[in-house]
């Protein structure tokens, strides 16, 4: 196991569940420091139709070959034992997850493993125009979708190609299947869409829609770009003060990192989810796994426990389970950003968000 010489912690994990003592299996897997994990971001694939800039570097991605992705069989397999450690909520990921092979076929499966309650999925919404009815008949609960400006132009250089009008098709879409609430997220980057947060909260005046604006964080390949352009919600909130007058502050789940407001008059909210300038890693519940077979215990950090090596060295479901009681026993308290130590080995596009 090589050291990071970065993080000073062992970044790959292979846990051998004969060779170490068992965790109890009657109650939902805790963390060290007495936090419940129970809901898993899958990143189905670490490809995607489109290149935000704030996602991907230009040059230079490599993408996993195929046959070092987990399979839909393999896949199932790790989540009935997410599952039965405790895990009920699933939000699918990538890259792009609609890009995965027999997504509707996979949703159907996974909605039907015991345990899982709930499943949504992040998307760029360009798929969902003919995916979004029959996505909800498999059981998708809800999807988030990533608009970071209502200029077309500007739309096509942010995401290095996509097309706008597309996207609205596909939110328009994602309602019209009910997969409500719609949630919609902009990752604001200074000098790219930060004059568009008056007009992109402004939705939320006439739709019942969630709008979040996401602090850019500093993964592998974005990192010059996410510490020059990273502008502080606070900030955000004071220019839409501003504009619209006071914001009324909302409650929210204590493991919701979005921090949610109402502007005056509004049939929908705004939230600000601010792992950059206000770290919610207190009340962090989630793990996440990557296509490729991984459990990646903090978005920013690079330790991970490895489950595919278990899974083709034909571990049972009770051994995966242990693997992942395991994983979440050790998650790290929380990123760390403040003592400069950033994320080396994944960028976002593997990590999903
Ligand atoms: N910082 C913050 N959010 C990001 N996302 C992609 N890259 C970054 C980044 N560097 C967001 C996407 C999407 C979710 C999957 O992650 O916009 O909403
Ligand atoms: Fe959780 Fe890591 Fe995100 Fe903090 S940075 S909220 S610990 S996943």
């Amino acid at each position: 196991m090589a050291a990071n010489q970065l993080s000073g912690t062992t970044p790959i994990i292979f846990y051998d569940p004969a060779r170490h003592p068992r965790y109890a299996t009657d109650t939902p897997a805790l963390d060290q420091y007495g936090r419940r994990i129970d809901y898993l971001r899958v990143s189905l694939t670490d490809r995607c139709n489109m290149r935000c800039v704030y996602c991907m570097p230009a040059v230079g991605v490599q993408f996993a070959p195929r046959p070092e992705l987990l399979t839909n069989e393999e896949l199932l397999l790790v989540i009935t034992a997410a599952a039965r450690a405790g895990f009920r909520k699933l939000r699918l990921t990538g890259g792009e997850p609609t890009l995965r092979h027999d997504l509707v076929n996979l949703v159907r499966e996974l909605k039907r493993i015991p345990g899982i309650e709930h499943i949504a999925m992040t998307t760029n919404a360009l798929r969902l125009r003919k995916l979004a009815q029959p996505l909800r008949e498999a059981g998708l609960d809800r999807v988030n979708i990533s608009i970071d400006t209502l200029d077309p132009l500007k739309f096509r250089m942010i995401t290095r190609g996509g097309n706008l009008e597309e996207v609205w098709a596909g939110i328009e879409a994602a309602d019209a299947a009910g997969l409500h609430p719609i949630k919609l997220n902009a990752v604001v980057v200074r000098g790219m869409n930060d004059d568009e947060v008056v007009r992109l909260a402004g939705l939320t005046l006439e739709r019942p829609w969630e709008f979040r604006f996401i602090e850019v964080m500093p993964l592998t390949g974005v990192a010059g770009l996410a510490e020059e352009g990273i502008v502080a919600s606070a900030e955000l909130i004071a220019r839409l003060e501003q504009h619209y007058g006071p914001l009324e502050e909302i409650g929210h789940a204590p493991s919701d990192p979005a921090r949610t407001y109402r502007l005056p008059g509004a049939k929908g909210v705004i939230g600000f989810i601010s792992s950059v300038s206000d770290p919610f890693c207190a009340t962090c519940n989630r793990m996440r796994l990557t296509a490729d077979g991984r459990l990646h215990l903090c978005l920013l950090r690079d330790d991970e426990v490895d489950l595919r090596a278990a899974v083709r060295g034909g571990a049972s479901v009770a051994d995966l389970e242990q693997i992942i009681r395991h994983a979440v026993y050790i998650k790290p308290w929380g990123h760390g950003l403040p003592a400069g130590v950033k994320p080396t080995l994944r960028g976002m596009s593997e990590l999903g968000g």
